[in-house]
């Protein structure tokens, strides 16, 4: 097989998004504070983010969780898919990732709809079933990576027949397939695969990636009656 450079990945994940995803001044922004913070630069690529904005809409998703909101991004995305009255709440550990978020989403004009909250995701989300909260309709995961089978339990549990759960960061540059692999992430990653394969009330694939971001993945999930 002829191999392609990352900088190839590079160069048609920036031809795509120029000439297709349509990026603009507050998502642009949003990367540059992130930057200027000094986050780590693991936001979803520009057209993954619109992937989320589409399934979003395709979905016809009014209230969305995600798991995950360094500085916002992919916040941007999703939230700009939700109808008058929809909903996002947003889960970060990270108290600074959280205040360059929320300034990220005041910009965008999105602080309306869109609840941060601060904290272990693990807690926030035991807390947001006790309130009763949800059935979301969306679930975006895409925190650390040894929790992911945590996160889709809950997922599980805050979400409806008819929900749609998505996973980033499911392939770690092929990782995913060492049954010996000692790195946390990909226990977690292949531990979330042996749980969504068992679990009878939802249909799951997932999709190798390759782009700016390098060569990864993403799991996508519909929830099932049962
Ligand atoms: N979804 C974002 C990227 C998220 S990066 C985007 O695409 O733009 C992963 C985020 O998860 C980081 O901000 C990190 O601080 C947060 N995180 C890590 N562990 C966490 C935990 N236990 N609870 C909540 N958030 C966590
Ligand atoms: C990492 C996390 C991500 O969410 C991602 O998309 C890429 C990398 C990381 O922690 O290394
Ligand atoms: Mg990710």
């Amino acid at each position: 097989m002829r191999s392609v450079s990352a900088e190839q990945w590079a160069a048609v994940d920036r031809y795509i998004s120029e000439l297709l995803v349509g990026e603009d001044p507050d998502l642009a922004a949003a990367l540059d504070a992130s930057r200027a913070a000094g986050f780590p630069p693991v936001n979803v690529a520009p057209n993954q983010g619109k992937l989320l904005h589409l399934l979003a809409r395709i979905q016809g998703a009014r209230h969305i969780l995600e798991v995950g909101t360094l500085g916002g991004y992919s916040t941007i995305w999703l939230a700009r898919a939700l109808p008058t009255g929809g909903r996002l709440v947003t889960l970060e550990i990270d108290p600074r990732h959280a205040e360059v978020a929320r300034a990220n989403l005041e910009r965008a004009g999105l602080l309306d709809r869109v609840i941060l909250r601060v904290g272990r995701a693990v807690d926030s989300l035991a807390a947001l079933a006790d309130e009763g909260a949800g059935p979301f309709d969306l679930v975006f995961i895409d925190a650390d990576k040894p929790s992911n089978p945590e996160y889709f339990r809950w997922a599980m549990r805050l979400t409806r027949p008819g929900s749609v759960i998505v996973v980033d960061n499911v392939v770690r540059h092929g990782a995913v397939v060492d049954p010996d692999s000692q790195d946390p992430a990909v226990v977690g990653t292949r531990r979330l695969n042996e749980i969504m394969a068992a679990e009878r009330a939802v249909s799951v694939t997932e999709v190798q990636t390759v782009g700016s971001k390098g060569y990864d993945g993403f799991a996508l999930a519909l929830v099932l009656d049962d």
